[in-house]
């Protein structure tokens, strides 16, 4: 039996953790749930698995919750919270699953504490991707792929060294936009954004679909890759493969490919993720070959989405430069929700904020969450 701490609940991939841990409840039991504002989910939530803590984000809304769960579930609430569960005693493995950068304090505390991590949330990795991978082999620790790309890459792999891989390949479905001649580059100037918010493939949360559509999300896996699998950025390469069922794949030194394909379904990688090293039977998942009958692949089109060279330069110079690259676009993003701003300047925005930025080589963690404000708070 594992005990899982949960940070994220009630989010998309936090809802489709809990089917995993439902589908298996001899294996996996939730011994902690941290969500935002959510908290009728999350009352929900804690009355069908009974975790022994709970935190919200809101402070001045804990006595509230705490009279709706109960006395025996202790309630706690902020940062301090989210690190409380992540350093819980009996926690075996903490699968980090918030939206933005609230995670990484809880990550490293998780993996200080001698946990595993499960990391859906790539600002992690991309942000301070070097601190967490030299923490996690200083406590060893692992820190597991929660992206369906990277566990696909991470199946792929199976542990044999950087030196063996010739490069890795991160499937890309293009996004809703990837028509060049239905979407030429005037007309995504046009974009709305329930355009934005129309995913081909994944039914995902508000700020990873709108990067889905610019292939900011793309970017910023392929600086998770960097660090997750150890190697530079010239080996991380993107392809766009519209059908979403190759998940990624690694291209060995002798020339053999190896991928991991699948209908897409979140439950998969989140699965192999909590009961890694083990395979688990499941049904979930059944993929028929002939349905999908074929598979195609496209070289990525980098005047229209030019994010992909955007991250592609703050991987190689990296320091401080990532945190950067990943806040600009958070913002830019939670701009263009509110209507502010074009879905053409999302990239205008980062690449402003990037040129602008004074950029630190080797930064230590205040450094990182000190260049991750400037990025908020400047105006370009
Ligand atoms: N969705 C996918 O298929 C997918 C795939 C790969 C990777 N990811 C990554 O996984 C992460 C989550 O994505 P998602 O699609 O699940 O997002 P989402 O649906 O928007 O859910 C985000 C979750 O984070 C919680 N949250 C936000 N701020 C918080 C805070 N300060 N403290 C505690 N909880 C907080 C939210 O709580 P409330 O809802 O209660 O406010 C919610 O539970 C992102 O980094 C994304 O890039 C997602």
């Amino acid at each position: 039996m594992k005990n899982v701490v949960l940070l994220g609940s009630t989010g998309s991939i936090g809802t489709s953790t809990l089917k995993v841990v439902e589908d298996m409840p001899d294996r996996l039991r939730l011994i902690g749930l941290a969500a935002g504002g959510n908290v009728d989910l999350l009352v929900e939530q804690t009355a069908r698995h009974q975790p022994g803590t709970v935190s919200i984000q809101d402070p001045s809304r804990v006595e509230a919750l705490q009279q709706r769960v109960g006395s025996s579930v202790k309630v706690l609430s902020g940062t301090d919270g989210l690190v409380a569960l992540a350093t819980l005693p009996e926690a075996d493995i903490v699968l980090i699953a918030i939206v933005g950068t609230a995670g990484l304090l809880p990550a490293l505390a998780a993996i200080r504490a001698g946990k595993d991590i499960a990391v859906a949330s790539k600002e992690i990795l991309v942000m301070a991707g070097e601190l967490v991978m030299n923490e996690a082999k200083a406590h060893g620790v692992r820190v597991l792929a929660v992206d369906s790309e990277h566990s696909a890459i991470f199946q792929c792999l199976e542990d044999k060294p950087a030196e063996s891989v010739r490069n890795l390949w991160l499937t890309a479905s293009g996004g809703p936009f990837r028509d060049r001649t239905k979407w030429p580059r005037e007309a995504l100037a046009q974009v709305t954004l329930e355009q934005a918010l129309k995913h081909p493939s994944w039914v995902m949360g508000r700020k990873i679909t709108i990067d889905s559509a610019t292939l900011f999300n793309k970017g910023l896996e392929m600086i998770e890759a960097r660090w997750l699998f150890g190697i530079e950025m010239s080996r991380v390469q993107v392809v766009v493969h519209p059908q979403s069922v190759v998940h990624s794949m690694v291209e060995y030194v002798d020339g053999s490919i190896i991928a991991q394909l699948s209908t897409p379904d979140m439950c998969l990688p989140i699965q192999i993720a909590l009961c890694h090293p083990e395979r688990v039977k499941s049904d979930r998942v059944k993929t028929n070959f002939a349905a999908i009958g074929s598979l195609t692949f496209e070289e990525p089109d980098t005047e229209r989405f030019p994010a992909l060279l955007l991250a592609r330069q703050a991987g190689e110079l990296g320091g401080t430069l990532p945190a950067v690259f990943n806040a600009a676009n958070e913002i830019a993003v939670e701009r263009f929700c509110r209507r502010e701003i074009g879905f053409l300047d999302i990239t205008r925005h980062v690449r402003a904020v990037m040129e602008a930025h004074q950029r630190i080589d080797q930064p230590s963690l205040d450094q990182i969450l000190a260049a991750d404000q400037w990025a908020r708070t400047v105006s370009v």
